[in-house]
């Protein structure tokens, strides 16, 4: 899959989508990563991506020209599944959310800035809203890597072990039961019996049992879904 992302800071993702799995990703060919600088979309020559508000209120607005013209410019060339905004605005990425975008082949990612977009942007060009959770970035480049981490590592082959993206938290609204590894007993902190014991299906019971017990008691609000 490809994801275009569209940043005045281009070099605030750069580092967190080059390194790690999704480097690797990308060398295998299984993901395609870009980023592109807004400015260059931009005719004046101070390559100014912001204006003053009409209305006259504090801030400073990202306009519509440069943004349309890099999602004209990546639309001639193929299409996209999704025009993603990332604002505390928008829906909260979940993990269900991050498994349907996965299976997209291309998405367009708009960061946002500043005290925000010109509204038009999102009335004609975004079909999605995307917040990360209920707080407030500076702006939208650490959600945009964020989303595409967590979408990226879902595609098949990316991440070594099939069964490890399909055992995350999450999947199936548990939280992950406890791993351990050598040695298996450090400084008299044991690690449970079961473990050790080569019973396979005593294992995936108290692995089971494990996951419920954690979410009910860390995160209830999971069991109810
Ligand atoms: N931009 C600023 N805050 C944000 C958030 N919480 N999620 C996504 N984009 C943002």
């Amino acid at each position: 899959m490809r994801i275009d992302i569209l940043t005045v800071l281009p070099e605030m993702i750069d580092g967190l989508i080059n390194c790690s799995i999704l480097k690797r990703a990308q060398e295998k060919g299984l993901a395609q990563i870009y980023l592109h600088n807004l400015r260059d979309y931009t005719s004046n020559k101070w390559r100014r991506v912001d204006d003053y508000p009409f209305g006259g209120e504090a801030g400073m607005v990202m306009q519509i020209e440069p943004i349309d013209k890099a999602i004209s410019a990546l639309k001639s060339e193929r299409e996209y599944d999704e025009v993603i905004y990332t604002s505390p605005d928008g829906k909260t990425f979940n993990q269900p959310m991050a498994n349907t975008l996965s299976l997209t082949k291309n998405l367009i990612i708009l960061c946002g800035h500043y005290k925000g977009i010109d509204y038009r942007i999102r009335e004609h060009l975004i079909t999605k809203e995307i917040s990360i959770g209920d707080y407030v970035l500076t702006g939208g480049e650490l959600a945009a890597a964020v989303m595409a981490d967590a979408i990226v590592r879902l595609i098949p082959g990316v991440i070594g072990d099939e069964q490890s993206a399909l055992s995350d938290s999450f999947q199936d609204n548990l939280l992950a039961p406890p791993v351990y590894t050598r040695p298996a007993d450090y400084k008299g902190w044991k690690v449970p019996e079961v473990l050790l014991s080569g019973h396979q299906h005593k294992i995936d019971e108290w692995r089971l049992q494990q996951a419920q017990e954690r979410t009910a008691r860390l995160r209830p609000d999971l069991l109810e879904k």
